[in-house]
């Protein structure tokens, strides 16, 4: 048997040493077909498909898939350096009225690690056309995932730096008021005024001459499914305002309907600067990704700035465009905006109802099609689980047919927007019965 060649991205690499394709087979499921919610293995198994945030349409959509076969007939590849096509600008003028009236220009990338890389170029490009190079900071928030290339992932705090080394220089990270974990003890107001108190602070301590933006996911997508307050968010925006610094919303996961916003800005009632977007985007039917800039920042590049040094071959692909308009298209058309707001919260209170009793867990969680669930040792400390459970969990799920991304004692759901009840009833279903085998009963004390 031939040795297996493929590093996968975030594996447990001593996994990997010595496999054939066979043995990897028994640590990943090995999917061959899909189709709205659904995917097969290799076995003929189907599973309900939750793990990503990606499929917001669901896969193997027909529309979407005529709509890219049809481009890959006209033109497969165009370059958007130094020529154009007409879907980049389509899909632009498409983008920024959906996100938001303060967008006026959209910068395309390849996934949504590049939206980041490029949401903290422009911030320090603007001020410096501005005249003020000292502003060049970043602040982002405890547990926040930004992404993995080196600025990306000098904003990440998920332990990025212990591995690769040291990121970029000036990059802080704030107290996030998460409340199950809060950073200190208290009311959910005295946690939300701490958290804010520390940026205060941090922003004074580094001066607000250096920082060029404060970086956030408005609900942390990685790290568990857990949103901002509104109270928090639209104080911080208010602290940006104040100090003359950028806010770039990380939306790469909750962007373009899976809150069942078009973003999560508008649900929170905040214009940021920068809006980065990514796995709604295409809906996994193309790699691709997007930021999203002001009119402000616009006027002051390109009134006052150079050649703007940053892109790759690849950005704006047309096909990759294409999928784009026709997936919203869908959205609007099948009003999925709506239906991520119902069955999200049809999902969220069958768990809230079904699990309030059960010892195990420490808190449900969501907004639209992101759901979680916290497991924790008891709910009377909120001691993390036992982590060794997690594995047996995700099997169990995976027996009862849904692959769901169960990481840190964390469960994550996100089904695609255009679920219907009786498949959300099925995931629901299945998960609680997962959790009754693994977890114990759903009464107290079991
Ligand atoms: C909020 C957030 N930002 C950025 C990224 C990075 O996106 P990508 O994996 O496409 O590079 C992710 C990926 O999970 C994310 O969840």
């Amino acid at each position: 048997m031939n040795k297996y060649n493929v590093l996968h991205p975030f594996s447990f690499m001593p996994n990997l040493q010595d496999k054939t394709e066979e043995d990897i087979k028994e640590i990943y499921t090995f999917l061959e077909s899909g189709k709205g919610c659904w995917v097969k293995d290799d076995k003929g198994n189907e599973y309900f498909y939750a793990t990503t945030a990606v499929p917001t349409v669901g896969l193997g959509n027909k529309r979407v898939v005529d709509a890219i076969n049809k481009q890959m007939e006209r033109l497969s590849f165009a370059s958007t350096c130094g020529q154009t096509h007409p879907y980049v600008q389509k899909l632009a003028e498409k983008l920024v009225s959906v996100a938001g009236e303060q967008f006026s220009l959209c910068f395309y990338t390849t996934d949504g690690s590049g939206a980041i890389e490029t949401a903290m170029k422009l911030a320090r490009q603007h001020f410096m056309q501005k005249g003020l190079q000292g502003k060049s900071k970043f602040i982002s928030f405890d547990g926040n995932y930004h992404g993995t290339t080196f600025a990306s992932g000098s904003v990440t705090k998920m332990g990025i730096q212990e591995t690769f080394g040291e990121g970029i220089k000036g990059c802080y990270t704030a107290p996030f008021p998460n409340m199950l974990r809060p950073p200190v003890e208290g009311t959910e107001e005295e946690i939300t005024d701490y958290c804010l108190q520390r940026l205060k602070h941090l922003i004074a301590e580094i001066s607000p001459d250096e920082v060029a933006a404060i970086i956030f996911e408005p609900i942390q997508g990685v790290n568990g499914i857990i949103p901002m307050s509104k109270r928090f968010l639209q104080q911080v925006a208010s602290l940006a305002k104040e100090n003359n610094i950028l806010l770039i919303a990380d939306e790469v996961t909750t962007g373009l309907g899976r809150t069942g916003y078009w973003t999560s800005s508008e649900y929170y009632g905040i214009k940021p600067d920068l809006l980065t977007i990514s796995k709604g985007l295409t809906g996994g039917y193309f790699p691709m990704g997007a930021t999203l800039i002001s009119s402000e920042i616009e006027s002051s590049l390109l009134e006052e700035g150079g050649i703007f040094l940053h892109g790759s071959t690849q950005c704006g692909h047309p096909v990759g465009c294409v999928a784009a308009l026709e997936l919203i298209s869908i959205i609007e058309e099948e009003n999925l905006l709506e239906n991520a707001k119902e069955m999200g919260e049809y999902i969220l209170s069958t768990f809230k109802n079904q699990l309030k009793d059960c010892k195990h867990i420490g808190e449900v969680r969501g907004e639209g099609l992101m759901i979680s669930i916290e497991f924790v040792s008891d709910r009377l400390s909120n001691e993390s689980i036992d982590f060794s459970l997690g594995e047996r969990f995700s099997q169990e799920l995976r027996r009862q047919g849904v692959l769901g991304n169960y990481f840190n004692g964390i469960l994550l759901l996100y089904p695609p927007l255009n679920v219907s009840k009786s498949e959300a009833t099925f995931l629901s279903d299945k998960v609680l019965q997962a959790i009754n085998q693994i977890f114990g009963g759903m009464n107290e004390n079991e």
